[in-house]
């Protein structure tokens, strides 16, 4: 599988359906654009401290991807110059980890949360994931993030409390 030109299709919970596709290095914008219009408090819960603003380095490194170490899959709306991205699941390999894991990050747009897109983007990272070989996801969130835990729980896939690391939960999502 070619996961650099990942699309799919996701049913939303209520109705209709959103694609899904990989991050492109011409995303910068949109990414932009997505952050730009995040709550103050999804950008704390995603990033775990109250940023104002992403540096080119970040946008770079956010949407230049190796697909191997690096995966990251958008969630857009419209097409064309109007295309428009409202939600980014991710994960970066954690090195050396026995069994395989990586870590993972999200960020719907406020409007569109509680609709299946974070769930179709975790179903369709586990899927690139499983076929790279990585067997676990583990999550670190901040305690008092219970939509995230709902979320991860609702998932479908096993997942079991770590304890914590420098003040972050640390679940692991059991996906393979
Ligand atoms: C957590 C997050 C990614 C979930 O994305 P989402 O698209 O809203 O999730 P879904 O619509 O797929 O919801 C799946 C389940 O999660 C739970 N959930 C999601 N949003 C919720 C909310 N606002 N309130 C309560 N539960 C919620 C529900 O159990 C839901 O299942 P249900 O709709 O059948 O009840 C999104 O809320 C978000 O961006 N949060 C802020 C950033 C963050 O916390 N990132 C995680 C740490 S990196």
């Amino acid at each position: 599988m070619d996961s650099k030109n990942y699309a799919a299709v996701v049913q939303l919970s209520d109705v209709g359906t959103i694609q899904v596709r990989a991050i492109r290095a011409d995303d910068r914008e949109r990414i932009l654009g997505l952050f730009n219009r995040l709550t103050r408090r999804t950008i704390y819960f995603r990033f775990h401290e109250p940023k104002t603003e992403l540096s080119s380095e970040e946008l770079t490194l956010y949407t230049q991807l190796d697909f191997d170490e690096r995966v990251a899959l958008v969630a857009v709306v419209g097409s064309g110059d109007a295309e428009k991205i409202v939600g980014v699941g991710r994960y970066r390999r954690i090195p050396d980890a026995d069994p395989p894991c990586a870590e993972l990050a999200f960020a719907v747009e406020d409007v569109y949360q509680g609709r299946g897109i974070g769930s179709g983007l975790l179903k369709h990272l586990a899927r690139i994931a499983k076929m790279s070989g990585i067997s676990v996801f583990e999550g670190r969130i901040l305690p008092g993030n219970s939509h995230f835990l709902a979320f991860l729980e609702k998932s479908g896939f096993p997942i079991e409390r770590l304890g914590q690391i420098e003040g972050l939960d640390r679940y692991v999502v059991r996906i393979a």
